[in-house]
């Protein structure tokens, strides 16, 4: 059955309400619409572990930078809604600016060390927008249980982070990247590779399993990453903005494989016209 859809936080709040006296559970998925089987492996997950679910959709402007693709991001509001149907949702909640962001933007959520690093050198403000919506979402619908991919690992971190240092009383879990057959994390961007490109996209997953076996054997994981961007670029990709392994629970640079440690690769480079990112645990 195809999900309700409600456009405005005063109509889901009345529709939240009755489940929630009832004591029944509510999960959360947050998404920018364009979705694929990595969204919808999130909403069947949320669908078995809670008694409804509501996913969101809203291309959220203050997470864009002014030269990236907020314009051409790709938008499918009919074909989202069959897929989350099909998936267990039984709310679609696509908020209008209105709702998101009644006054503008004066109060944000910023994460100045986590959200600072990596993607969010990159993308300066990034983190702030991402960590500022969901923070407005979260409380607008007041989940039980909220779940994101970790294909987006560091927005995982941030948005764990953001909820234990403001109290939330959601529970946030990440759930694994769903990839492509020929391994390609799945991605609303992937669309703009190119034919051949898309082809050529897969050597990033590739370079970061061998990345993660190297680091494991003893090598450095500087060296590592001088290798790896070597292996990019010979593979197609344009440029490459980091390929790096870092401590999986804060990020921070690491010197040494330590069988003791969990520690996460993390990727990000530009194929054609798409910035790719991906990530593995080690
Ligand atoms: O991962 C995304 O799609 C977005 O960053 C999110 C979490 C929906 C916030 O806009």
């Amino acid at each position: 059955m195809e999900p309700e859809i409600v456009r405005n936080v005063g109509d889901l709040r009345a529709r939240l309400a009755t489940w929630r006296v009832g004591g029944e559970t509510i999960g959360f998925v947050p998404t920018m619409g364009a979705l694929h089987e990595g969204h919808l492996s999130l909403a069947r997950a949320a669908a078995e572990k809670t008694d409804h679910v509501v996913a969101s959709v809203f291309v959220n402007p203050t997470q864009f930078g002014p030269n990236e693709d907020l314009h051409r991001y790709p938008r499918d509001e009919a074909g989202d809604r069959k897929k989350l149907g099909d998936a267990g949702v039984s709310i679609m909640y696509v908020p209008q600016m209105q709702e998101v962001y009644p006054m503008g933007e004066q109060t944000r959520v910023i994460l100045p060390e986590l959200g600072d690093i990596l993607e969010g050198a990159y993308r300066p403000g990034f983190f702030t927008g991402v960590a500022t919506v969901v923070a407005k979402l979260l409380i607008q619908v007041l989940p039980t249980l909220a779940l994101f991919g970790e294909k987006d690992y560091q927005q995982l971190l941030v948005v764990q982070r953001m909820a234990t240092d403001l109290s939330m009383p959601t529970r946030i879990e990440g759930l694994p990247t769903i990839r492509e057959s020929d391994g390609l994390a799945m991605s609303s961007r992937n669309v703009y590779l190119g034919e051949e490109e898309r082809v050529q996209a897969k050597a990033l997953y590739e370079v970061i399993k061998d990345m993660a076996r190297r680091f494991r054997s003893g090598e450095s994981p500087e060296a590592l990453s001088q290798w790896a961007t070597g292996c990019l670029v010979d593979a197609g990709f344009r440029s490459v903005d980091y390929v790096t392994v870092r401590d999986a629970g804060n990020l921070s640079e690491v010197e040494a494989f330590d069988e003791k440690r969990k520690f996460r690769i993390l990727a990000a480079a530009h194929m054609g016209g798409a910035r790719l990112i991906d990530n593995i645990a080690v």
